[in-house]
Order: C-alpha cells, then sequence, then structure tokens
C-alpha cells in the first residue's frame, strides 16, 4: 500500500488532489481500512496481533508524512528561493557589545571613591532652579542662568548644567556628616566644537563634616588621581571663582602632553560656601566640607586618547568598537 502512495504522491498536487489520496488511503473507505477488513484479528496470536498492529501504524504514519511533505512543498513558502548553506563561509560573530568610555571611567572613579567611604548617589536630569541655581549661591543676575547657557523646560524646570545641583538634596537626604559622589549627564545651550559639547558628563564629590579644612581636599583629590594614573601625581590648588565655594580653586596636574611636561587644569573644587550649607540646613558654624567637579568627559577624553569630545554622543559603533572593555 505504502509503494503504491508513494507511486502516486507528488508535490504538484494542489490541497484538493491530497485531500482525496489521503482519503483513498487512510479514510474510512480507504486502502487501509479496506486492508483491515481482510483480517480476521482474532484468530492471529497476540505476538502476531502487536505485529500486524505495529505495521499498519507505520504504513499510516508514512502516508500522513508523505501527504504533508507534498502539501509543504505546495504551500506558502514555496516562492522562497532555495538557499544554499556554504559550509566554509567563516562563522558569524556575535556581538557582545562593550562598555562605553564614559561609563568604564565612571565606573573606576566610583571604585576608587567607595575606598574612600563616598556613596554614590544618583539624582534627577530634569531640577528646579532652586536646586540648579539658587541653593548653590548663584545670584539671579548670574550669566551662567542666561538663555544662551541653560536649557529651560517649559514647565519652568532645568536641565541641569552641572551635577553641583545634585548637592542641596544630598545633603537634606542624607543629612550631616555626608561622603557622597553624583555622577551624571549635563546639558548647557552652547555651540559644540571638539571640546565642547552640550551634553556631557560631570561626577561631582562632596564631603561635609566637622573640621574639615582645604587639606583634605588636597588629599582625596591627590589619592584620586594617583589611583586613575597608576603613579605619584603631583597637584597644585589655584584660586578659582564659584558662587557656592568660598575659597574656590581650580586643581591642576603635572602631566606630559604631546612629549611635554606642563600643568594641565583638571578640576574646579573648593570649599562648601556657608550659603549653600544654609540652605540645606546645614549649621555652617559646626560643619564645613569641600566639593569638587570632575569634568568625566574631559577624563575620558584624556585617559583613551579621544580627540572630540562629540563623539561620545555620536552613537557611531565604529567609535564604540574600539573600546573592548567588558563587564
Ligand atoms: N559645578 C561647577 C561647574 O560645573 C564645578 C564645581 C563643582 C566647582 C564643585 C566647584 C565645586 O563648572
Amino acid at each position: 500500500i505504502v509503494t503504491e502512495f508513494e507511486a502516486s504522491v507528488s508535490a504538484d498536487m494542489d490541497d484538493q488532489a491530497l485531500k482525496q489520496l489521503r482519503a483513498a488511503y487512510l479514510g474510512r473507505n480507504g486502502a487501509i481500512a479496506a486492508f483491515r477488513s481482510t483480517v480476521d484479528f482474532a484468530s492471529l496470536s497476540p505476538e502476531e496481533r502487536a505485529a500486524l498492529g505495529k505495521e499498519l501504524n507505520e504504513a499510516t504514519a508514512r502516508i500522513e508524512a508523505g501527504i504533508a511533505a507534498a502539501k509543504d512543498k505546495d504551500g506558502p513558502t514555496s516562492n522562497a528561493p532555495a538557499v544554499d548553506f556554504d559550509t566554509t563561509l567563516p562563522p558569524m560573530t556575535s556581538g557582545i557589545g562593550a562598555i562605553h568610555p564614559i561609563t568604564a571611567a565612571q565606573m573606576e572613579i566610583e571604585d576608587i571613591f567607595r575606598g574612600m567611604g563616598f556613596r554614590t548617589y544618583n539624582g534627577e536630569e530634569a531640577v528646579t532652579e532652586f536646586k540648579n541655581f539658587d541653593a548653590l549661591n548663584i545670584p539671579a543676575d548670574h550669566p551662567a542662568r542666561d538663555m544662551q547657557d541653560t536649557f529651560w523646560l517649559e514647565n519652568g524646570m532645568v536641565l541641569r548644567t552641572h551635577t553641583s545641583s545634585m548637592q542641596n538634596e544630598a545633603m537634606r537626604d542624607f543629612g550631616v556628616p555626608v561622603r557622597a559622589i553624583f555622577p551624571g549627564r549635563c546639558y548647557r545651550n552652547e555651540a559644540t566644537d571638539a571640546t565642547h559639547e552640550n551634553t556631557f558628563y560631570q561626577l561631582e564629590g562632596l564631603y561635609i563634616d566637622e573640621g574639615v579644612t582645604v587639606a583634605n581636599l588636597i588629599a582625596v583629590m591627590k589619592e584620586l588621581l594617583d589611583q586613575v594614573f597608576g603613579r605619584d601625581v603631583k597637584v597644585r590648588l589655584r584660586p578659582g571663582y564659584f558662587p557656592f565655594v568660598e575659597p574656590g580653586f581650580e586643581l591642576d596636574f603635572w602631566t606630559e602632553i604631546n612629549g611635554k611636561w606642563r600643568w594641565l587644569e583638571l578640576m574646579p573644587c573648593g570649599m562648601v560656601h556657608r550659603e549653600v550649607l544654609k540652605h540645606a540646613g546645614v549649621d555652617p558654624d559646626r560643619y564645613s566640607g569641600f566639593a569638587f567637579g570632575l569634568g568625566l568627559t574631559r577624563l575620558a577624553m584624556l585617559k583613551f586618547g579621544v580627540q572630540d569630545a562629540r563623539l561620545f554622543n555620536k552613537g557611531s559603533l565604529s567609535f564604540a568598537r574600539q573600546f573592548t572593555a567588558t563587564l
């Protein structure tokens, strides 16, 4: 029966023809049923019965499979081109991705600060004018509030222009003493070039306790840079002005650039202004502390030799693929 079926089934039969063929073999009056009716099962031994039953099941299965195969070829996939699998081609590589260089720099610095007892705090990117400016003693007529520099949202909030926007809530949320870093994305409404991006990353640090002095600030900054650059780094402070620190500094470090050793301005910092402490409900006669604003984008440029800050935000795969760090 199966031999006969296989001779008559063909891939170019349509659904209707296959249905008829199936009925002719497997239907109530089909060939298999007709064969069954000729067998006197009762006269067979149990072994013979089992063997015949098995054979009939197999025949049924082969006919079903033959019909399914013929249908398949005639089905919706029949128009698809035949695919030749070329076993000589190299295998496809699996793209496991890499850590973005800014993230890599951030994780390294978070690690160093964790070792010095600092907690990491992630704040909001859209903040009130108060947190970004007023709480930081930045006067209403300060040029930084200008339409040129700040992205104002329609609801009156701003895209934070610096991570200092988190100082107030960190002191309020954790109370003092507090040792925290706040990494994050910042925005400034300005023209971009190789060293200026309107979207960039900073990593702020804040340390408030009784009796904190400039000596603590220098010690922590030097420890950070020693670990980042893997050597005994020379640092210096120059006066710098920011409304939220007093005194305020620019921290430079001694480094080699294009074969020449020189001071490179790296980090604005200073002792947290009394007004900033007061805004956060901290008693400035009892507590003091320092803050610094590390330019994470800038540090990643130095660390990885990236010449153009805009590359970090481009989403370019050819750029990203040059960094192979993974978790
Ligand atoms: N927030 C300042 C800036 O973005 C940097 C800064 C942080 C300066 C903390 C002093 C202390 O330029």
